[in-house]
């Protein structure tokens, strides 16, 4: 073939296939279970209690065994990381999660609040030589057999964020946005819709659902919840609001799931006129804690189980939930 046109062909694959999502793999114990915890919202130096939750994520970590640890963002206060060798990496996360249970990869998505600093610093590859167990993208894939797990980046979603005077973002790779949100919802779309997995988990930073204080994301409701309705996710986990919550949807397939109460929390304001608190779309609050905590998620590969519980900072379980999926046999 001429070079010219094969050069033309490879130019033409490049602009008309959809980019996908980054995909990695985290094979779970021997026996096919997976154990995770999730915490949301915590970066501030061990105050505000990180050290207490963390300190009970350790032990929590320990009985049950943990594979890895999901972070749902906004992971340093109070405008993300300053570059790759900003301190407070080390004094928010290193020096705050050292018990051995959580020497773990930790997955994680940036929040609003890192967008406030250099998002690149925090992306990049060479925190991982601080500290290995980092791990953070701005959307990604992660298959750990019976469940898939997708990170999305819920940020740019926020219309209210491109207006705000009052603190600047970094939108460095994500102007121009229509272009952003367009291409990340073609490319969520096409994973979720092959994913094979058992169990189908979908981590954001901002809520779809929730009674907390900054309530439902009307953007993510009107562009993300129709993708997770039309393939089958059972839960969608979030951050943002300071609380941990548990709100089932009406037609129970989908889980809502509030995880972001890693340090300072007791806003003590609830968001009474949110759709899932006046039960406007059916939506029934299961749970609702306005103090700081974390919670677990196991699943198992002999039952078809998946159990969550949520636990405060004294590491007692406040709420337990467990979902079954029946599974059709074809004949
Ligand atoms: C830390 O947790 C304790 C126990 O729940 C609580 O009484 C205290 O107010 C918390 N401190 C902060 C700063 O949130
Ligand atoms: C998996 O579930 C079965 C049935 O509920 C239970 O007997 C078993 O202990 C569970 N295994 C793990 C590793 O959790």
């Amino acid at each position: 073939m001429h070079w010219f046109k094969v050069c033309v062909l490879i130019n033409y694959l490049i602009i008309t296939s959809f980019a996908e999502l980054e995909r990695f793999e985290h094979p779970p114990k021997d026996d096919g279970s997976l154990s995770i915890l999730v915490v949301g919202d915590w970066g501030r130096n061990g105050h505000f209690n990180q050290s207490k939750v963390a300190f009970q994520m350790g032990r929590i970590g320990e009985k049950l065994d943990v594979d890895f640890v999901i972070s749902t963002g906004d992971n340093f206060y109070e405008n993300g990381l300053k570059s790759v060798s900003d301190p407070t990496f080390h004094n928010s996360f290193t020096n705050v999660y050292t018990a051995k249970s959580l020497q773990k990869q930790w997955y994680s998505v940036l929040g609003n609040h890192d967008y406030r600093g250099d998002v690149e610093a925090q992306l990049s590859p060479l925190l991982r030589n601080i500290d290995s167990r980092w791990f953070c993208l701005r959307s990604f894939v992660l298959n750990a057999e019976t469940a898939e797990f997708f990170f999305v980046d819920t940020t740019p979603f926020v219309e209210s964020y491109f207006v705000e005077i009052d603190h600047t973002y970094d939108w460095r790779h994500v102007f121009p946005r229509r272009n952003y949100l367009t291409n990340f919802l073609k490319d969520l779309e096409k994973a979720l819709g092959e994913s094979t997995a058992r169990w189908k988990i979908v981590v954001g930073h901002h809520a779809i659902r929730s009674v907390g204080h900054h309530g439902d994301t009307p953007e993510l409701i009107e562009h993300l919840l129709p993708l997770l309705q039309a393939n089958d996710v059972d839960l969608y986990i979030n951050g943002h609001d300071h609380s941990l919550e548990h709100i089932s949807s009406p037609d129970n397939s989908i889980q809502f799931i509030t995880s972001g109460a890693g340090s300072k929390a007791w806003r003590g304001d609830v968001k009474e006129n949110s759709t899932s608190s006046s039960g406007n779309e059916g939506c029934v609050v299961r749970f609702f804690y306005d103090g700081q905590g974390f919670m677990s998620l196991r699943l198992n590969r002999s039952s078809n189980d998946a159990e969550f519980l949520f636990f405060d900072v004294f590491g007692n379980v406040l709420h337990s939930s467990k979902l079954s999926k029946h599974l059709h046999s074809s004949i």
